[in-house]
């Protein structure tokens, strides 16, 4: 296989770093086998149920390579019944001597990867389709394949087929190697239907579950050119943030039962949730932060609240014990609600943080703010690993904000980032993802800017639209 100086000749993994866990149900194969009925979307008969369809989540033949892009932008090699033909149809930007690298290649040689890629709602198709079109991108240059296909989720889901996680898009994502996600949940129309079908539980907590995505990583990076963006006063940024939240993300007290609310009499309700961790679930994720402290900064901080809730003393006693096996890491503890203040007060101090499920929600959050925008803020979800492959989920944290949808005013960096996680964590493309992640760093450095991480005082810098920047890292990867 011919690729560019500084891509992955061959994918590369660092799956010493992650745990072997039950693969859950899929095939591990790697080949071009998604694009064999020519669609791009699994069409089972629930799809066509729908009463309320719409046009917004259905896939686009012509915008194979990129189906959240409006405009054909097609280079590629289609798998046409099993066998692979050439079809370079190109109306995309890329240099032609990035085209003409592609043609070069011996196809059958070329690393083949199966993408779902799910939008949903809000700026979630807008920041999908920056991502896909940065990918599409770096596979010019780095030489591998990617089978990129789209299926709604969320509210798209339940307009097209009734529910938040169509059983047609739950299968596409089985049949996937990894799912890159863009966000989900419309807070307005969350009264119309039960909450257990709204989209955050029906289809994003089910997900986690369905595939045991139990490692959340966040990492959360804020650049030098972005100090002004950052809420703290530039003495506390020190030489710049950077610290990497692990979060645990199937059990606690998203997932613990029971979990209801009910009547107790005199017109008066309780709620009920209940926190609940296992000695394997604590050790699985302290295996995942300690490996990786290992490879950044040798330190790491466990969140708890062992002075009130027993999971907190269970938690700090696992964690103790499985960093006995990390002796070059350092290890320290804190209560979550001085972790919460520490973050504002010094938050140089951290390297790796490793929370359970709730206080890494609240704890990532605020770290992204540290990061100049949540919309910086990527994420990795991860589950099995096969051999040398992970099962991941990747995700931005921001969330679907619904007050910018649709304006060209998201800041599509959080998805793409996610999107460079993918390539690295779940098929081992490190070089490929460092490619995206030094791209990211080129526009910020190039003065682009969108609204979030715009200001007016800082000189020569440009505020752009979401599809300009995506434009300016995908040329610059
Ligand atoms: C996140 C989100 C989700 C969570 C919501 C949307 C269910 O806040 O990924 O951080 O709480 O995990
Ligand atoms: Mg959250």
């Amino acid at each position: 296989m011919r690729a560019e100086a500084g891509c992955d000749a061959v994918p590369q993994t660092d799956q010493e770093n992650l745990p072997v866990v039950p693969w859950p149900g899929k095939g591990c194969v790697i080949d071009g086998r998604t694009g064999g009925s020519g669609t791009n979307r699994p069409g089972e008969p629930e799809e066509q149920k729908s009463s309320h369809a719409s046009n917004q989540n259905q896939p686009s033949q012509q915008n194979r390579d990129n189906p959240f892009e409006s405009r054909p932008h097609h280079f590629g090699i289609e798998t046409v019944a099993g066998k692979r033909s050439k079809r370079i149809q190109c109306a995309c930007k890329i240099p032609l001597s990035l085209r003409i690298k592609k043609i070069d290649c011996p196809l059958q040689f070329m690393k083949s990867f199966n993408i779902a890629a799910l939008a949903g709602d809000g700026i979630g198709p807008e920041v999908m389709r920056e991502a896909v079109k940065v990918l599409r991108a770096t596979e010019m240059k780095c030489g591998f394949k990617l089978e990129i296909t789209e299926a709604p989720v969320g509210w798209a889901g339940i307009d097209t087929a009734g529910k938040a996680l169509p059983d047609a898009t739950l299968a596409l994502c089985k049949r996937s190697d990894a799912i890159l996600f863009g966000s989900v949940g419309l807070p307005d129309r969350d009264p119309m239907i039960p909450k257990e079908e709204r989209p955050e539980r029906a289809a994003l907590l089910r997900i986690r579950k369905e595939f045991g995505l139990f490692a959340n990583l966040r990492p959360v990076k804020l650049p030098k050119a972005l100090a002004h963006a950052c809420p703290l006063a530039k003495e506390r940024q020190g030489d710049g943030i950077d610290i990497l939240v692990v979060r645990e993300l199937t059990g606690g007290m998203y997932f613990g039962q029971p979990k209801k609310i009910e009547d107790i009499g005199g017109g008066n309700r309780r709620a009920i949730d209940t926190m609940v961790y296992t000695t394997p679930e604590i050790e699985r994720i302290a295996h995942i932060a300690f490996k990786a402290a290992q490879l950044r900064r040798k330190k790491l901080t466990s969140i708890d609240k062992a002075n009130v809730l027993e999971n907190g003393i269970l938690w700090r006693e696992v964690v103790t014990r499985v960093g006995r096996d990390y002796p070059a890491v350092a290890l320290d503890h804190m209560f979550v609600d001085n972790g919460a203040m520490q973050l504002m007060l010094r938050p140089t101090q951290f390297d790796v943080i490793l929370c359970e499920n709730m206080f890494g929600d609240i704890l990532s959050d605020e770290a992204a703010a540290l990061g100049g925008s949540l919309g910086m803020l990527p994420s990795a979800s991860l589950g099995a690993t096969n051999g040398s492959q992970t099962f991941g989920f990747y995700e931005p944290a921001g969330g679907t904000a619904p007050d910018i949808a649709g304006k060209d005013l998201a800041n599509p960096i959080a998805q793409i980032l996610s999107a460079a996680l993918m390539l690295r964590h779940s098929f081992g493309l490190n070089d490929a993802a460092a490619a995206i992640e030094a791209a990211v760093a080129a526009a910020i450095a190039a003065g682009k800017r969108t609204g979030d991480i715009f200001s007016p005082d800082e000189s020569g810098a440009k505020r752009v639209g979401t599809r300009e920047m995506g434009d300016a890292i995908a040329a610059a990867v």
